[in-house]
Formats: C-alpha cells, structure tokens, sequence
C-alpha cells in the first residue's frame, strides 16, 4: 500500500491477537513498527518474531493506564526516530458481568485501557505529527460499539466512545493534515474471545447465525484495514470508522434458516 515504507508506527497491546497481526502486516509493508505492550514476556516473543524474519521492529513495555507512561513513550520514540508517522490505539480488555452486578474498578480498568489511553495517546503523538506536517492515527473499536451484547456494557460503552473520539479527532485536527479513524472488528478468535466462549457467554455457533459472511474474521483481515486506512491509499478518509465485521452491524434479526 502507498505511503507505508520508511515510516514510524507505534502499535499498542502488539504482544498477541489483532495488535500483533497489524503489527506484522505493517512491517510487510516497510514500516518501522514499534510494539508496545504491558506483557513483557509476549512482547518480546513477538518482536523476536518480526526481527527475526528480518523486519524492522522494537518492543516497548507499557502500562497503558498510566497516562505519565504513555507520555514518556511518544516522546522516547519522536526523539529516537526524529518523528512519528502512525499511531494504532489497539490495545483493549473484555470484563463480561451483569451491569446490575458490574464492580466500579473493573469499569474504571476498562475505560483506562479501552478509552483513556486512546485519547492520550493520540494527544500525545498528535503534538509531534502536527510539528512535522501529519500523520495518521487508527483506534480499534468494535462490532460492540453498534451491535449490543449482554454482559458487555461498560465494554460497549468504551467502544461507541471509540468511534466518536475518531470523529471528533478527525474533525479536529484534519487541519494539521492529521487523519483519525476508528476499525471496528467482528468476532475473530483470539484470547479475548477464546475466554469469552470458555466462560459459556459468547456462543461460539449462534453468535454467527447474525453475521452475514457466516464466519469468524481474520486476524489478517482487520490489519489489512488498518493499514489501509493508514495508508495514502485513505488520504481522503478521516473522522470515519470502518467495519470489519462480516457485515454484522447491517443485520437485523435472524432467521429460522439462519440458526439451524
Ligand atoms: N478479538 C475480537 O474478536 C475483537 C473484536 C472486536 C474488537 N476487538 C478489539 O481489538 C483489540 C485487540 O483485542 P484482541 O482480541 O487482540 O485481544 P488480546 O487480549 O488478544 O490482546 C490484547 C493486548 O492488549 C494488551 N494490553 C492489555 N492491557 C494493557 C495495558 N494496560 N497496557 C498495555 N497493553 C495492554 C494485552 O497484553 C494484549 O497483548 C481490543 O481493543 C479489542 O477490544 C477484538
């Protein structure tokens, strides 16, 4: 894709799962991936990986919960690099309980990861790409931020205010020539999910009667968005957020055929 080689790209919660394949289609394309991550020991297998297949990547441990960390990492990595080109806010916790039962600091973990971090992370980058003419941010929102799932409210809630910090950054900083758009995932099957369908909440053959493609996504699948929408390729999108999602948020009710 167009405009990818050569660049900086920061990727949060790059240890596994969709950070870990954007990571890796990212490099593909020629860009300078920064992987950053709070489990040290997945981090540093997964840039092992990438480094070892001769791809230009580093690792950075993170806390994404503490603003002063993400702070001090966009700054290491500007000054190291010279610049940052790319920000992808992925990293993302899933808690399932009944809102009725929901405990307040469960809820407060998961807007600090899901949403908190997000928002201070592109401020943080967006400093540095308004300094230097551009850049481009993506945030990993959800099929959750429009399609509504018991159990998950606090993660839905996140995921809505995903899309409306893209549309709301993008409105804002377009005049810097900084682009800022949200991917919305349908279910693909990595840890989150895998614990979703091991607690007995996600149903791993019903969920799909409402997906119309009929099937889990791809790792692979929602990084090539990513990277699209990165790219110059996307250089008159912003403020936008794209499903991948198998076409699930345009479906209404199933049905009978569709659950048999
Ligand atoms: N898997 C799906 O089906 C799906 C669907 C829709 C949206 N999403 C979203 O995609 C994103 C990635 O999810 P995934 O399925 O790859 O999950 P995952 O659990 O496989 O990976 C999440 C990564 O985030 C990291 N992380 C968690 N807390 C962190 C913190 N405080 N600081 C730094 N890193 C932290 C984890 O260590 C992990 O490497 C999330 O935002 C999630 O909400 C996933």
């Amino acid at each position: 894709m167009k405009g990818l080689k050569g660049k900086i790209a920061i990727v949060t919660g790059a240890a596994k799962g969709l950070g870990k394949a954007m990571a890796l289609r990212l490099a593909q394309e020629g860009t300078i991936v920064v992987a950053a991550d709070v489990d040290h020991e997945a981090l540093d297998a997964a840039v092992g990986e990438l480094v070892g297949a001769g791809y230009s990547a580093e690792g950075y441990t993170i806390d994404l919960t503490k603003v002063s960390q993400i702070d001090t990492m966009i700054e290491y990595i500007a000054r190291k690099h010279g610049r940052i080109d790319f920000l992808v806010n992925n990293a993302g916790i899933q808690i399932r309980k009944w809102a009725t039962e929901f405990p307040e600091e469960d809820y407060d973990l998961l807007m600090d990861i899901n949403l908190k971090s997000y928002y201070f992370a592109s401020r943080a980058a967006a400093r540095y790409m308004k300094q230097q003419g551009g850049g481009a941010i993506v945030c990993t929102s959800s099929a959750n931020s429009e399609r509504f799932t018991t159990k998950r409210t606090p993660y839905c809630i996140s995921k809505a205010a995903v899309n409306g910090l893209a549309a709301a950054l993008g409105n804002e900083w377009g005049r810097f020539n900084i682009r800022v758009n949200a991917v919305a995932p349908g279910y693909v099957y990595t840890d989150m999910v895998k614990q979703g369908i091991a607690e007995g909440i996600i149903d791993e053959k019903a969920g799909m009667s409402v997906v119309p493609l009929k099937r889990y996504l791809l790792p692979e699948e929602i990084a090539a968005a990513v990277c699209f929408l990165l790219s110059d390729e996307a250089s008159g999108i912003t403020g936008q957020t794209l499903f991948v999602d198998g076409g699930w948020n345009k479906n209404g009710l199933p049905e009978a055929k569709d659950l048999e």
